[in-house]
């Protein structure tokens, strides 16, 4: 086994050479790379910045910007948007062909090795094009009458509050959103403030696995084994949870869940899954309605229309990519990128964090606010001065920039954001 000194006397030495040899661009690099860590605690490699200079290195990227908003959406490496461009160019040789009968019988594969990395049978995850479109599947698809209600909070993603919203004008349920403090008190205050607002009425209770305002992580499986003794179905949006930090699915017990492959997946634009409990497949109404045949088969969410294979194809090579990270050592690197910029802001006076750094609180997300400078303000000085681009998150009770670095982000880069945070904390925006 390797301690860390050894690597380190390794990788800087006949090692560094070995790394470099694999210089071939593809999904090879990163896995030569893991083999020099095997054994090195995801801590230590966190910390080694040989290691994820091989992985920055394996994304085209514009270095003249520094992208700090990769909670929005993420640019693929280089071998997953070759994967992408190789089945868009087979594809279009002859579409009914190539595409309908090569590529897309393949998605079976997709959907097992994604199965597998969320830990739930293939038969249970649908393949969609984002997250909004796995939730909305859900949020739609339930039977509820006037007067049902719906329990979220007030810091649920804006399309999916609105998705209820429409439910609410045009079936007569209720939607109920419940506040929490930033950062909470604790995960039992998360849980008991949900739990606490269940009524004999509540038919549905939707949360984040993950915000995307603070980063917050809830306490998801306390809440839906609680909902389910009630016989409440729950719906986790997990749009910035998978593939971010380590969980399965046996950790969660939701009824539905979904996610986008986009974001901390790296998988190309239009990418994201459903999660459907198998008992509960026959009773949910597809998006776009299926044949009657296919009631009980997960396959009537992907009832779309024409689509691209391409993209749900290429998620087998974001999955590769991933694994050759690994998601123990990936999630040690987004903590620690992200406690360099929080820790050092956190000891300035002007400087609220609105995320709890604890690890079992938050991962890569952070929000960050300069008390007395509007945020929006805040963000369009990052870019005008400094090319930073980071997400103001105004919320009607805090607001703070949300920062998302990801695995290919340099320690230079999160230097340069801190230091440009400190000088505005300092000076103002005059
Ligand atoms: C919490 C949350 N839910 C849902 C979504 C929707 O994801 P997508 O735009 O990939 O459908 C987002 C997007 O940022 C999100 O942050």
């Amino acid at each position: 086994m390797l301690t860390r000194r050894s690597f380190i006397q390794t990788t800087s030495g006949a090692g560094a050479a070995a790394l470099a040899a694999f210089s071939d661009r593809g999904v090879d690099r990163v896995l030569a790379a893991g083999r020099h860590v095997e054994g090195v605690a995801p801590a230590d490699v966190a910390a080694d910045e040989s290691y994820w200079r091989e992985i920055q290195q394996a994304f085209t990227l514009d270095r003249t910007i520094t992208n700090l908003n990769n909670g929005g959406c993420c640019p693929s490496p280089r071998v997953v948007h070759e994967a992408l461009k190789r089945y868009l160019d087979i594809s279009n040789q002859a579409p009914v062909y190539h595409m309908w009968q090569i590529l897309e019988p393949n998605i079976e594969s997709v959907r097992r090795r994604l199965a597998a990395s969320f830990g739930c049978d293939a038969e249970e995850l649908a393949i969609t094009r984002n997250a909004s479109e796995a939730l909305q599947i859900a949020q739609l698809g339930i039977d509820l009458k006037a007067g049902d209600e719906v329990l979220t909070t007030n810091q649920d993603y804006g399309r999916m509050l609105d998705t209820w919203e429409q439910r609410v004008r045009r079936d007569g349920i209720k939607l109920v959103k419940v506040s929490f403090p930033v950062p909470p008190k604790s995960m039992d205050d998360l849980s008991t403030r949900l739990i606490g607002a269940l009524t004999p009425r509540t038919k549905v209770l939707h949360f984040c696995h993950i915000t995307n305002l603070t980063g917050q992580i809830f306490p998801v499986k306390q809440i839906c084994d609680e909902a389910r003794r009630r016989g409440v179905r729950t719906i986790v949006d997990g749009a910035h949870a998978f593939a971010h930090f380590p969980y399965k699915a046996s950790d969660l017990g939701c009824d539905y869940y979904g996610t986008s492959l986009h974001k901390w997946l790296l998988a190309p634009i239009g990418t994201g899954f459903l999660y459907v409990r198998r008992e509960h497949i026959p009773s949910l109404w597809p998006l776009t309605p299926a044949g009657a045949s296919r009631t009980n088969d997960i396959r009537k969410f992907e009832e779309i229309g024409t689509h691209p294979a391409a993209n749900h194809n290429a998620i087998a090579e974001a999955l590769t990519f991933h694994e050759g990270i690994g998601i123990e050592r990936k999630s040690a690197r987004l903590r620690y990128l992200r406690n360099r910029w929080a820790t050092r802001l956190g000891a300035h006076a002007r400087v609220r964090i609105h995320t709890n750094l604890d690890p079992a609180h938050s991962c890569a997300i952070g929000n960050v606010q300069i008390a007395g400078i509007p945020t929006g303000k805040l963000v369009a000085r990052l870019w005008e001065r400094w090319r930073i681009i980071a997400t103001p998150i105004v919320h009607a009770e805090y607001e703070g920039v949300r920062v998302t670095p990801n695995v290919y982000t340099t320690l230079e880069e999160i230097d340069m954001f801190a230091g440009a945070m400190e000088e505005i904390a300092s000076k103002g925006l005059a």
